[in-house]
């Protein structure tokens, strides 16, 4: 066991935040990880789950135990022809899943392209974008409970997913450790090009008949516009989540502010960007200290060099504040602040 003492976090979260944790361990097997828990030097410390760190937004140091989990391995669980069911570890990078997949003609996960952060967190907030989620193509995972050291089979329905959600933020929230996820993956895939961007790149792009690799160069290309590399300037993608709001609402603010973005959902209620909202409120491309709202697209804070968590936290908590004076409307965090 390669247990180490106050390390820092710089390096392992994409924010690029300086804290320390007083211990850290790495485990590549799952028997690895159930040794660490039951090791009685580790047994009453609080324990932190750290995949890529691309979802997490440090404000003080961490006092206990980071696992950072380095599980790997790739490979097809089972071929049932059309449907291919793909084993994944959780410590392998989302986008090199999405690279292996359509590199075997496999589709499914396409529209992910380039999402940052490991395929063991995409469940716990069912990452999605460009029209698609990850329940989508989910088909079950494997989570090991953090006390006892169980290993625990989740289908579909038991993960509870939701936008940007799901049980592993709800009731089982630093109770369990992801270790493997399986997708069932589509050799003929349905093409998701409803979302405006990608039929327009396409079009730039010169393709009229697009395949899996297309749509992915597509959305690497629409993302790599608009949204910063982390490796370059300090983010975790969207820092909140669109609001969801009634229909009555939405009529009202239409009223008032007749270009606000929404999109209806089932239900009834629609989903508004916030982004439009914080672009609205003035914060688009603001550098406050070392921090600031991106230049191409507003739900994006950013680290500039030396941000101390904090700073970027009083920042989210002062656009927070103005959108909700502007249009009575509260933006919640997406990013997990610690
Ligand atoms: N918009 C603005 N100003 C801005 C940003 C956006 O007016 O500064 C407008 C855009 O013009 C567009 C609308 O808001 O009409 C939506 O913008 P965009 O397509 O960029 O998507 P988003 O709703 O801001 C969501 C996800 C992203 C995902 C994209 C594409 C959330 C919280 N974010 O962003 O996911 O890449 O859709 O599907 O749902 C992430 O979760 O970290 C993430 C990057």
């Amino acid at each position: 066991m390669n247990l180490q003492q106050d390390v820092s976090l710089k390096s392992y979260n994409t924010f690029g935040i300086d804290v320390n944790a007083a211990f850290m361990a790495e485990f590549n097997t799952r028997q690895e990880l159930i040794s660490l828990i039951k090791d009685g030097s580790c047994k009453d410390l609080p324990k932190l789950i750290l995949g890529g760190g691309s979802n997490i937004l440090f404000t003080k140091n961490f006092n206990g135990l980071v696992l950072k989990n380095n599980i790997p391995g790739i490979e097809i669980y089972d071929d049932r022809g059309e449907v291919v069911l793909v084993k994944v570890g959780a410590g392998v990078k989302w986008h090199s899943l999405v690279t292996w997949c359509i590199g075997k003609g496999l589709g499914g996960i396409e529209n992910l392209s380039l999402i940052p952060g490991n395929t063991g967190a995409a469940p716990i907030q069912n990452i999605g974008a460009y029209g698609v989620e990850i329940k989508d193509t989910f088909h079950e995972l494997e989570a090991i409970d953090i006390i006892s050291g169980n290993a625990t089979t989740y289908n579909r329905q038991q993960c509870e997913f939701g936008y940007r959600d799901s049980i592993f933020k709800k009731t089982l929230k630093g109770k369990v450790v992801i270790t493997f996820v399986t997708f069932a993956l589509s050799r003929n895939p349905v093409l998701h090009l409803s979302y405006g961007a990608i039929d327009q790149q396409l079009k730039t792009m010169g393709i009229t008949q697009p395949d899996v690799k297309a749509v992915s160069d597509a959305v690497c290309a629409i993302r790599r516009s608009k949204l910063p590399d982390p490796l370059i300037i300090g983010n975790a993608g969207s820092f909140f989540k669109n609001p969801e709001i009634s229909e009555s609402d939405i009529e009202t603010l239409r009223r008032q502010f007749p270009g606000i973005i929404s999109y209806p959902l089932t239900g009834g209620n629609v989903k508004v960007a916030a982004g439009w909202l914080i672009e609205q409120c003035g914060w688009k491309g603001k550098v406050i200290g070392n921090t600031g709202s991106h230049k191409d697209q507003a739900l994006v804070l950013v680290n500039y060099g030396n941000a101390s968590g904090n700073e970027i936290w009083d920042l989210a908590l002062t656009i927070q504040k103005s959108v909700s004076e502007k249009f009575g409307v509260n933006i919640e965090p997406e990013v997990n602040v610690m």
